[in-house]
């Protein structure tokens, strides 16, 4: 298969604070002059925070690693796991293909995925919320067909489960992963005929589901604010690093150091600097925060000291501004928060601040608070 940076890439790349310090941390656990072995970790992590693997995130994994781009690349482009385009914003699907899914019913499942997301693979869905493709054996033929959607296994599936399972994440639900045959795991479909005393003590699901549930980020992104990020290596929490004054040594610099000849001329990340578009209507702003200050607007989910400082600079400081911004102002934001794309939409900035602004907390701004996420910057 092809597999080819997409033709329309964003203009930059930046870790959130607290991905770019879990990323250093990272990088702490190879010896000097290994750097490079982190590299699968941090395109994943990059991967995570946007969706798909973009190519400046993949050229600042590179500058981070003092790799050369192409270096960065084949690896990118090596490995089915990392998405080079943009995939549904709720899931993407990865129906296994091989012998034992294929002799079970993988074709049905993937003709509901052409049915209900879109007809060709890594297409997205109208809506934007879906995408598929056909995989390889995931390992898990004993529960064949089966496929991966986030970071899980939907297992011994029917087209109709397929589709329910497509319907109730749209609406919102994560459905339980594991067999949707109401097996516990994959013993024989006919029964237990050895250790049958299996029953005494174990968990409600298998160990994978159970965790899988205990988790719950099946379909969610890594975007550095769970908490407690643990770098054990460290002895410390990474998230207590992406507090400024305490950060892990800094990573090298993504420019403007000459490379080696073998790199991409590529021009390095831009900026995140507010460029206007004609997308959408621009909100109204304000030349400076009313009473001379403006609103902790870190406490909206999605919104790092970068995003708040750019979002400053353009005349948005209290959480009311933002709340009052109609479609067409969200998609104006969304086109013009240059480095941020589709953030404001995509982490419903309008629905925290309405809360935000009446004084009410949300659960990311409450645990933001109780774990002093920002603090010290
Ligand atoms: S053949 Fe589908 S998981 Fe192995």
């Amino acid at each position: 298969m092809l597999r080819r940076l997409h033709l329309d890439q964003p203009d930059s790349f930046a870790f959130t604070p607290a991905n770019q310090a879990w990323a250093e941390a990272q990088i702490t656990k190879y010896p000097e002059g290994r750097q490079a072995s982190a590299i699968i970790p941090l395109l994943w992590r990059a991967q995570e925070q946007e969706g798909w693997l973009t190519r400046p995130a993949i050229e600042t994994v590179a500058d981070m690693l003092d790799m050369a781009y192409i270096r960065a690349l084949e690896v990118a482009s090596f490995y089915f796991m990392f998405q080079l385009q943009p995939v549904g914003s709720v899931a993407h699907i990865q129906v296994c293909g091989t012998t034992s899914c294929m002799i079970c019913g993988a074709e049905d499942l993937v003709a509901v995925c052409k049915k209900k997301i879109a007809k060709k693979p890594h297409q997205l869905s109208e809506d934007g919320k879906f995408s598929w493709e056909e995989v390889e054996c995931l390992g898990s033929c004993a529960n064949a067909p089966m496929a991966q959607i986030g970071k899980d296994y939907y297992e011994d599936l029917t087209a109709a489960r397929m589709g329910e399972l497509i319907d109730e994440l749209a609406a919102g639900k994560v459905p339980t992963p594991g067999p949707q045959n109401g097996r516990y795991a994959a013993e024989p479909l006919s029964g237990l005929t050895t250790l049958k005393d299996f029953d005494s003590g174990h968990t409600k699901y298998n160990a994978s589901v159970q965790l899988a549930t205990d988790i719950g980020d099946t379909v969610k992104r890594i975007d550095g604010t769970e908490v407690p990020l643990i770098a054990p290596w460290q002895g410390k929490a990474a998230n207590a690093a992406a507090k400024p004054k305490a950060a892990a040594k800094p990573a090298k610099k993504a420019a403007p150091k000459p490379k080696a000849a073998t790199k991409s001329k590529a021009k390095p990340a831009a900026k995140a600097e507010p460029v206007e578009t004609s997308t959408g209507a621009k909100p109204a702003t304000l030349d400076s925060a009313r009473d001379g200050k403006g609103d902790d607007l870190k406490m909206i989910k999605g919104v790092g000291p970068k995003l708040e400082t750019l979002l400053n600079s353009m005349g948005f400081y209290h959480f009311d501004q933002i709340a009052a911004w109609t479609g067409a102002e969200v998609a104006w934001a969304d086109q013009n928060l240059v480095g941020f794309k589709g953030r404001v939409s995509r982490d419903d900035w309008v629905g925290q601040s309405k809360a935000l602004a009446t004084g009410a907390e949300t659960e990311f701004s409450r645990r933001a608070k109780k774990d002093d996420i920002y603090n010290g910057e």
